[in-house]
């Protein structure tokens, strides 16, 4: 497994294939994905820096994570791992590779906001180290239901 680490701007090519990514892995959980323009445009944006995972065996990425860092703050946008390649420790290298980064900066804490009905995800950042901080009232239309978000957080 490899991270690459990308910071400005990304090709049309490489935003439809992030957007196919984040649909594929977000059908399970009801949320709705992004647009390949909308990955462009946010990564076109200061401040905005996208994980990369690419599988040895495999062209093409299996994975990303996008994090936008505001004075002294990370917090992670979206993570998404391809269904086939799912608890095989991908998005465990992503974050590795995002704390890594981050810890440079220096930084305080690490924030992310998931659907309180998202609850494999909630497991996953637990077992990063994330602790719930707050809740965002429906903050999420999840099939026409509104949904609570659970602000999370990990301190350094
Ligand atoms: C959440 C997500 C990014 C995790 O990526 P992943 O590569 O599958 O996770 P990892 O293999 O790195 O998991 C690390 C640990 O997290 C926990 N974990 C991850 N997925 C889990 C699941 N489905 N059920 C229970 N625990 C889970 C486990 O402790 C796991 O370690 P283990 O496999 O040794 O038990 C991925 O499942 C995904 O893309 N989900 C859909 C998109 C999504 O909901 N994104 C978050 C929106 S806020």
């Amino acid at each position: 497994m490899n991270i690459q680490i990308i910071t400005g701007p990304i090709t049309s090519e490489l935003a439809a294939e992030l957007a196919r990514i984040q649909n594929e892995a977000y059908v399970a959980t009801g949320m709705r994905s992004y647009q390949p323009e909308e990955i462009r445009d946010l990564l076109s944006l200061n401040n905005y820096t996208l994980y990369l995972a690419e599988d040895n065996d495999r062209t093409g990425p299996v994975g990303f994570l996008i994090e936008q860092y505001v004075a002294g703050e990370a917090e992670i946008i979206t993570i998404a791992v391809q269904p086939d390649f799912q608890r095989k420790k991908v998005g465990k290298a992503l974050f590795s590779a995002l704390q890594s980064r981050v810890r440079d900066i220096p930084i305080a804490n690490v924030f992310l906001e998931v659907a309180e009905i998202n609850t494999l995800s909630i497991l996953f950042y637990k077992t990063l180290g994330f602790k719930k901080n707050g809740t965002r009232k429906s903050y999420y239309t999840i099939n026409s239901n509104s949904i609570d978000a659970i602000v999370m957080i990990k301190r350094y």
